[in-house]
């Protein structure tokens, strides 16, 4: 069984979370842009989100995906603990399950809105969407980093081959 990381990212920081990852359980990295199409039974994927969801280029790539062990992990400019997060990583377990995969857990951090995005937004600019976008503009950061890291562990099962047989669903948000 051979597993690797694919990330989509606009602006850098899923592929920061990627990268953090690939280097601490030793796993190969690619863009979605150049990920394998055979050869890796296990993933680890990583997507902005985009409309409630993965982007348009890791859902391509879900929905090609049969019968695979997952681990995803998601950036967003929403709270890693809001509805909007679960109700994404609802989404995003019945794509993969569509696909036939086995999903064994997910993580989810904030991530810096772009700028330019956000100034031709049209959404409400409330104190409370500003201060939230503020916070979003500080990930990810270390922490994420680490706890990333520790929920995908946490997934894995301590000890096992890379993804174990025996599922274990694990959410880690904030
Ligand atoms: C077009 C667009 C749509 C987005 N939609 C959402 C969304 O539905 N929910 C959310 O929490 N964040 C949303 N975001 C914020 C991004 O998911 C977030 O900033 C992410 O960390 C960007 O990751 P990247 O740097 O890897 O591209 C959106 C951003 C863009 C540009």
């Amino acid at each position: 069984m051979r597993a690797c990381i694919v990330y989509s990212s606009r602006t850098g920081n899923t592929r920061a979370v990627g990268e953090y990852l690939a280097g601490r359980f030793l796993l190969p990295l690619f863009s979605v842009a150049e990920a394998p199409s055979s050869g890796y039974d296990d993933f680890v994927l990583g997507f902005w989100t985009w409309r409630g969801g993965p982007d348009a280029a890791m859902l391509a790539f879900m929905e090609r995906l049969q019968a695979k062990n997952v681990f995803y992990f998601g950036t967003m400019a929403s709270l890693p603990d809001s509805p909007h997060a679960a109700r994404c990583a609802l989404r995003t377990d019945r794509i993969l399950e569509e696909a036939g995969c086995r999903v064994l857990g997910h993580f989810f951090c904030q991530g810096r809105l772009d700028p330019q995005v956000l100034a031709k937004s049209t959404h409400p600019r409330t104190p409370e969407r500003m201060a939230r976008l503020r916070e979003a503009a500080r990930h990810p950061d270390e922490q994420d980093f680490r706890r990333a890291e520790a929920c995908l562990r946490r997934a894995l099962g301590a000890g096992e081959a890379l993804f174990p047989a025996k599922g274990v669903h694990a959410s880690c948000g904030a």
